[in-house]
């Protein structure tokens, strides 16, 4: 949450700032703000409340001339939303802006006497204690850094310059992620990658512990305890600058929701040998696999939801215990590991700190570490004993939608080679499993022509304020997920219900015209589903079905249908995905919704 961009070099630092944040907005926009030195050397700073495009009118205004600043754009934490609570902050010397929050920053402001502050926010105590570090030290900016991080409880990334250092910019951080890179226009320092993309093919992680200084075509790391310099390797960036472009398309989310034929085979193509799951790719050998008699995966929003369809799908099989675990919940349990517990964290952009303190708290106790990541030099990916890159390219849109689907497949193709390594599954079974995963793209291109079906859906529900989603098994996780994107997005207050578990309270709120939407994809308990939709259509709810083609139901059923192909029930969780996710993006649409960037939301939620 919250953007963060530095750059210095040799042409307008307010263009590439703007850029840059236009890009970081998916981690938050409720304001948005800029410090830079103009050509007198003289910091300047403009902020505003609301999206990037609204600074980007302030700054076209400004005659200035800068070839180094800092930007931030804002979900806000500590503080509401409003110009004085937006970064950067200023005290003194010191330009701040921050992602993270400060855990002390009460106690720092008791310890320190600090009482006036223009703003409700924990950055700006940050500000004044290194500017009092700044100025104690004879405006030593390495020391006084230094001496901040020590007082500091929490997580961070702090990006700063300094009045009397014009093109320098300094930074720090615990756990919330910044990479740099020194590119021919000079050099940058950002978030994450997607800001980097256009600038460079490499790129340098900022470790912790160090403090990074940028000059114009410099990159210096320094360890933040003794200030000795650290030589650091830079890393490759694979993504391309096409790829965070909307290409034609309105929004990113619907590129994204068709790029997922692409991402899909692209995610699976490399992880089968002959049919056969192989990760040789990540060192994760047979043996390894085998020795596994207990699964944890841990999660986030939509990742979450991946690692449900996973362990639905393969507990039955594999017969030893797979959970999957809300990470803001595990990180805080006790969690039951032995010797032969294997952890999966799964994240699209590897920064969600839930997962990652997750992960720490699984490898404190002594579990192996496996993690589902699209994002790659991303932490969660580092921390991992191994990882397995999902290919999906950068997700821009806050609601995800490929991330989800490759991740599905990538635990279908670990949890079937696991299930083979433990006689669960035949040979015969597992290339059958595999050559159905294969066909997944295809039938994924088909449900696109649903299109028409889902946009007057979308018309339908556009004037509802409550919907419903119900189903079992598979289905039910379906269901959870397209609520969530229905939510997110529409704004349609939305639930999601194991079908059976309504009569126990929730058909109360079922009335004339109330939207259930209704997931039957398993042969094995469709009738029992259609059961239930027959309970709320008794109550006059009005009913859409997804189902698959080949299934029997009442014709007057329901209001809408949406057929998907008849295919595996285990596999069905694909084309339903397309359909719940086309079904939000239209709603939102026809709404006249921001559909990327939905309130109150941010991509990456790198604080708890
Ligand atoms: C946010 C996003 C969700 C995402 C979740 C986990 O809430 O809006 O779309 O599923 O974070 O993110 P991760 O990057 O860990 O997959």
């Amino acid at each position: 949450m919250c953007g963060i961009i530095g750059f210095t070099g040799n042409i307008d630092s307010k263009r590439i700032l703007i850029d840059g944040l236009e890009s970081l907005e998916y981690r938050g926009y409720d304001s948005s703000g800029v410090s830079f030195f103009n050509e007198k050397n003289k910091v300047e700073t403009i902020k505003c409340v609301g999206k990037v495009e609204n600074l980007k009118k302030l700054i076209d205004k400004n005659l200035s001339i800068s070839n180094c600043g800092i930007g931030h754009t804002r979900w806000a934490t500590h503080g509401n939303v409003s110009i004085e609570n937006a970064h950067p902050h200023k005290s003194g010397f010191v330009n701040l802006v921050h992602n993270g929050i400060i855990e002390n920053y009460i106690s720092l402001k008791d310890k320190y006497d600090i009482k006036n502050t223009i703003s409700s926010t924990d950055t700006e105590i940050a500000a004044i204690i290194l500017n009092k570090f700044y100025t104690e030290t004879n405006n030593d900016p390495l020391v006084s850094i230094s001496r901040l991080s020590k007082e500091i409880k929490g997580t961070y990334a702090f990006c700063v310059i300094f009045d009397d250092r014009p093109n320098e910019i300094f930074a720090i951080r615990k756990v919330n992620p910044l990479v740099s890179t020194i590119s021919n226009i000079g050099s940058i320092i950002s978030s994450d990658l997607t800001a980097l993309i256009p600038y460079s093919k490499e790129y340098y992680i900022v470790p912790e512990d160090s403090i990074i200084k940028l000059e114009q075509y410099k990159i210096k790391f320094y360890n933040i305890n003794n200030l000795e310099r650290i030589n650091l390797t830079p890393c490759e960036l694979n993504w391309s600058n096409d790829s965070t472009m909307k290409d034609g398309y309105p929004h990113y989310m619907i590129k994204e929701i068709y790029e997922q034929p692409k991402a899909l085979e692209n995610t699976i193509r490399p992880h089968l040998k002959n049919h056969i799951p192989d990760f040789s790719l990540e060192n994760i050998t047979d043996e390894f696999l085998k020795s596994i008699d207990n699964i944890q995966i841990v999660a986030c929003g939509t990742a979450l939801h991946a690692g449900l369809v996973a362990c639905n799908v393969f507990s039955p099989i594999i017969k030893i215990p797979i959970t999957a675990y809300v990470a803001s919940e595990y990180r805080y349990s006790e969690p039951l590991i032995t010797k032969n517990t294997l952890v999966i964290p799964i994240s699209q952009s590897g920064e969600t700190v839930d997962t990652i303190a997750s992960l720490s708290l699984a490898k404190s106790y002594g579990a192996k570490i496996l993690s589902v990541v699209n994002v790659r030099s991303s932490t969660i990916s580092r921390e991992s004993d191994f990882c397995i890159f999902t290919n999906a390219g950068p997700e821009i849109a806050v609601a995800s939608t490929k991330a989800y689907t490759v991740q599905i497949a990538t635990l279908f193709l670990l949890f079937s080679k696991i299930a083979y390594l433990k006689n669960m599954m035949t040979i015969d079974e597992l290339i059958n499993f595999s050559k159905t995963l294969e066909l997944i793209p295809q039938i994924i291109t088909d449900t696109f022509s649903s299109d028409k079906i889902i946009k007057e859906i979308a018309k339908f529900l556009k004037f509802k304020n409550d919907c419903f989603y119900i189903g079992r098994l598979q289905d039910y996780i379906s269901s959870l997920e397209g609520a969530l994107k229905l939510k997110e997005i529409s704004y349609i207050h939305t639930d999601a219900y194991a079908a059976g578990e309504l009569k126990h309270g929730t058909i109360a709120l079922i009335t004339q015209g109330i939207p259930v939407i209704a997931i039957d994809t398993n042969i094995n308990i469709s009738s029992k589903l259609l059961s239930n939709v027959e309970e709320v259509k008794a109550r006059e709810a009005a009913i859409i079905l997804i189902i698959n083609e080949k299934f029997e139901y009442k014709k007057d059923l329901a209001k809408f249908v949406v057929p998907i192909k008849d295919i595996d029930y285990r596999f069905a969780v694909f084309p339903v995905s397309i359909i719940t996710q086309l079904i939000a993006y239209y709603t939102s649409l026809e709404k006249g919704l921001d559909v990327d960037k939905p309130r109150n939301l941010a991509k990456s939620v790198t604080v708890e």
